[in-house]
């Protein structure tokens, strides 16, 4: 609904024309829609509000970290969910006030933890009780409290794939759940730590209610029981991991999700939050690129249609042999018969691809295109890989259109590199 076809300007974004930023922005790039973001944002939170439920939400901004995101949805009332104390100081700079800010990670470094304290966060999701330790350590040595919950590892299979799943005793990520209760009883005992409660982040692109009813099935137990124990447990953070449609699976529904919390959680009484990254910025995001070579391997082969976007721009393809739409842009292309296409970038790597034997219209060099969910884990995951610049990022809203980070130079890859000054020179 959010992409049409207007016979006249061709593939609309919301009702922004993507021939007309192509042509003003060449390619490839980074277009976001604002006023999809804030749609996307708002029927999350009313389906809460719907279930009269008092549910946080926590913008996982690992998806897409960029300022002006960050700022349109800290003006909704967005928090964010920060895994670095770089995105620590990005969020704070973006004014999203450290009231709503919650810090996940196995890995959290002592200034990261200092950083985090020191600004008063609202919680820390402690994945270990080495980490637990090491936090009352920091937080005694600054005379300060950190609000904490543990992430517990739940050993459920959330049925995506394999190297975004996070909640299996195999991955690296939470407190064992058997574990758990004793941690916690730990966390009570340990100074300048306040135990708030738990959390739970099973994996990203999840479709179905399922993984999140048996993870919070169990989550229930546990407080249950810790409470049975005269610990207090007043949070629970559900984690993110929403799935969208990239192709043929089920965006998930936040009314679905509300209602299994409310079901599941709601009897528990807790303040409950979520992460949400893709769901919100997936879908309000699409990459530009534009046709650079058709290359013919014979009558029998698809061709290749090789673009001017590579994997150093969009990773997911290549790491996750994941699938995204795309769409040519300019309105003529749509009259031209289909064929299977191979679409491919110019990386010399086999696995810069982005699409294998797509029904599309023929596509010749110079037509504009759009890979479609291209919003979350695209441009943060870039890299400049062959010397590519970082692609621009644009951002509309209505028929309005705005850079909001310029196409990087190629003088500014090496602007900071240096030889070394015992490096033998050139005679
Ligand atoms: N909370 C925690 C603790 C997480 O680790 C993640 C994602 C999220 C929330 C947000 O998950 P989301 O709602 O976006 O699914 N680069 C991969 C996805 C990696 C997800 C990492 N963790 C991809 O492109 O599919």
């Amino acid at each position: 609904p959010d992409l049409t076809l207007d016979k006249d300007q061709g593939l609309l974004f919301g009702q922004a024309s993507l021939q007309s930023i192509a042509t003003e922005y060449g390619s490839p790039t980074w277009v976001i829609n604002a006023d999809i973001l804030k749609a996307r944002y708002n029927k999350l939170d009313q389906a809460f509000k719907a279930e009269q439920l008092d549910v946080s939400i926590h913008y996982a901004m690992k998806a897409n970290g960029h300022i002006a995101i960050l700022d349109l949805l800290a003006k909704e009332g967005a928090g964010a969910d920060i895994v670095s104390g770089g995105e620590l100081l990005r969020a704070l700079k973006a004014g999203i006030s450290p009231a709503k800010i919650c810090f996940s990670g196995v890995g959290k470094t002592e200034d990261e933890l200092r950083l985090a304290i020191e600004t008063q966060i609202a919680q820390i999701n402690v994945e270990s009780r080495e980490e637990l330790h090491l936090l009352s350590k920091i937080a005694q040595s600054i005379g300060k409290n950190a609000a904490i919950c543990l992430r517990i590892n739940p050993d459920v299979d959330a049925k995506t794939h394999h190297k975004i799943t996070t909640g299996l005793a195999e991955n690296k990520f939470g407190i064992a759940y058997k574990q758990a209760i004793a941690v916690y009883k730990e966390a009570y005992e340990l100074p300048n730590i306040t135990p708030l409660g738990f959390d739970v982040h099973i994996g990203s692109q999840i479709s179905s209610t399922d993984p999140y009813r048996q993870a919070f099935i169990k989550m229930v137990a546990l407080i249950k029981e810790a409470r049975n124990q005269g610990l207090e447990v007043s949070t629970l953070d559900c984690g993110g991991g929403f799935g969208i449609s990239y192709h043929d699976e089920k965006e998930a529904r936040p009314d679905a999700i509300a209602t299994l919390m409310k079901e599941v959680l709601g009897p528990l009484n807790l303040k409950l939050g979520i992460e949400p990254g893709r769901w919100l910025i997936g879908p309000s995001g699409v990459l530009i690129s534009k046709v650079v070579m058709h290359k013919s391997n014979g009558p029998d082969a698809a061709p290749f249609i090789i673009i001017d976007a590579a994997m150093n721009d969009l990773v997911r393809p290549a790491m996750y042999d994941s699938w995204h739409g795309i769409l040519p842009i300019s309105p003529e292309i749509y009259q031209r018969p289909c064929q299977s296409l191979n679409i491919d970038g110019p990386v010399c790597e086999s696995s810069d691809i982005f699409a294998r034997d797509r029904l599309l219209p023929n596509l010749l060099p110079g037509d504009y295109i759009a890979i479609l969910d291209a919003g979350a884990y695209g441009s943060v995951m870039s890299s400049t890989y062959n010397a590519r610049p970082l692609a621009a990022q644009i951002m509309v809203s209505g028929n309005q259109s705005a850079v909001i980070q310029p196409r990087q130079s190629i003088e500014d890859l090496w602007k900071d590199e240096i030889i070394p000054s015992w490096y033998p020179k050139n005679s």
